[in-house]
Formats: C-alpha cells, structure tokens, sequence
C-alpha cells in the first residue's frame, strides 16, 4: 500500500514537472507582450483603410490581422490578448507587422483587409468564432471599398493562418478581387503548424499565378523576422 502511494507520487511529481517544461510554455505562446520598434510599426499604423491612391506602383502588400477587426477594449491587456505586440500605445497584429516589414522594404501601395464584424477581444473566443465561420461557410462581409487589384503585377497576401487555413475574411477579398495578371507571394502568420492548406486553398481562389516560394513567420518570431523576410524578398519578386 505504501509503494502504491510513493509511485503514485512520483508520478505525479513527474507529470507537474513536464506541465511546467512543456505545457505551460505551449499554453502561454500566444500571451506574449513584446514591445517593436515605431520604425517597424509606422507603416502599418498609417495603413488603416486603403492604399496610398498614387496609382504609380505595380505592386501591393495586403494583410490581414486581428487588430483592427477585433473588439479590443482600449486598454486592452496585450499580455492576457493573445500575440499582441504594442509599440507605444498602439496594437499591432502579427501579419501588420510583416506587412510593414514587406513595404519598408519593396515600397508600392498596402492594404489592410478589414471585416464589418467584430472578432471578439479574447484569443479562445475568436477561435471558436473562426471555428464556426468555417463549418458554416460564412461569407464574412468586408468593409470598405476593396482597391483595383487589376492595376498590380505583385501582391505579397500577409495572413493569420486559423484553423489549417486561410481565415474566410481573406478568401472573400480574393473571390472579389481581380488579381488574373498577378504574381501572389504568400507568407503565413502562424502559431506552430506552418503554412497548413493555406497555399493550395489561395490557388482554388485566383487566376493569379500563386508563387510556391511562400514564407511562413512562427508568431513568437515576428519581431525578429526582419532578416528573414528581407532574405525572402530577394526570391519572391
Ligand atoms: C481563429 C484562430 C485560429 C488559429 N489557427 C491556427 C492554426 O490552425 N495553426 C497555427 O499554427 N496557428 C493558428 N492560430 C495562431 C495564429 O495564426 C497566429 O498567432 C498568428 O500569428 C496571428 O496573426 P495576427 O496577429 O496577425 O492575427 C490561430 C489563431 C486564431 C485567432
């Protein structure tokens, strides 16, 4: 009887011992507060609606990201709010960090896909919210005017990957846009299972010719993805 318990303890000892090293980490990956730089973050943050309208460039970077379409109370707690980083007092989301990396870099207009309805403030919520949205099929309504895709000949598509794929907000913005004579290069936000069905789910969407030399950015790596995004840039053009 007394073995009995002392094996039951260790056991137990054992299981607390790998939650800490392994679950708690895996749990925490999308609680992580981090503060970027305003040098990263300025053009996502003037990026709000639209494109720059100048009509000059041939090439777009388009993202789409939680901040923005989700119903974030001001002071929203960017530790308890999943993968938000904050520069100063602003948000911004994963893939508008990478977006504004992609523009700094390659210049040409940017466009922030953004949804008439709100995603919840919560991580797990919005995951459900997505879950549903995706069984049920949603067409999920955008807002605002989408630009004249027609007019670009590269499109860097900078995306969330939820649930294996593309978020449906994404897959609307693509069904209505004309982008036949484009090269879209892809890369895909993700919190662990790389680029999933992400890649071939744009294809069955676009005429436009979808590069298989696409880039995925593990969430926790966003702020240090400079490097490898520019290195990216080099191929995908
Ligand atoms: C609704 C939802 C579903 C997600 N599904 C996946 C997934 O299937 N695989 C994965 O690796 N990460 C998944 N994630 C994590 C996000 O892709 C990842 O945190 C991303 O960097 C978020 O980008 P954002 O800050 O631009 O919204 C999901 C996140 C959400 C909100």
């Amino acid at each position: 009887m007394k073995k009995k318990g002392i094996i039951l303890l260790v056991i137990l000892v054992i299981a607390v011992v790998a939650f800490l090293v392994f679950g708690l980490p895996y749990i925490q990956r999308h609680f992580n507060e981090v503060n970027v730089s305003a040098d990263n973050a300025a053009v996502t943050a003037s990026a709000e609606d639209a494109v720059d309208g100048t009509g000059k460039t041939d090439t777009i970077t388009v993202y789409f990201t939680r901040v923005g379409n989700s119903n974030f109370e001001k002071d929203v707690d960017a530790v308890a709010s999943a993968s938000l980083m904050t520069t100063g007092n602003e948000l911004v989301g994963n893939s508008a960090f990478i977006a504004g990396t992609i523009r700094n870099k390659v210049g040409g207009d940017i466009y922030s896909i953004k949804t008439v309805k709100q995603y919840p403030s919560s991580y797990s919520d919005t995951v459900s919210v997505a879950s549903d949205e995706l069984k049920n099929k949603e067409v999920v309504k955008l807002k605002g005017q989408l630009p004249d895709m027609s007019k670009y000949k590269t499109v860097y598509l900078v995306l969330p990957i939820w649930w294996g794929t593309i978020p449906n907000a994404v897959g609307e913005f693509i069904k209505n846009s004309d982008m036949d004579g484009a090269v879209i290069y892809t890369v895909i936000s993700h919190g662990g299972s790389e680029e999933g069905s992400c890649v071939e789910d744009i294809k069955k969407l676009t005429k436009g010719k979808v590069s298989d030399n696409f880039l995925t950015v593990y969430d926790r790596d966003t702020t240090e993805c400079k490097e490898i995004v520019e290195d990216w840039l080099k191929e995908a053009k």
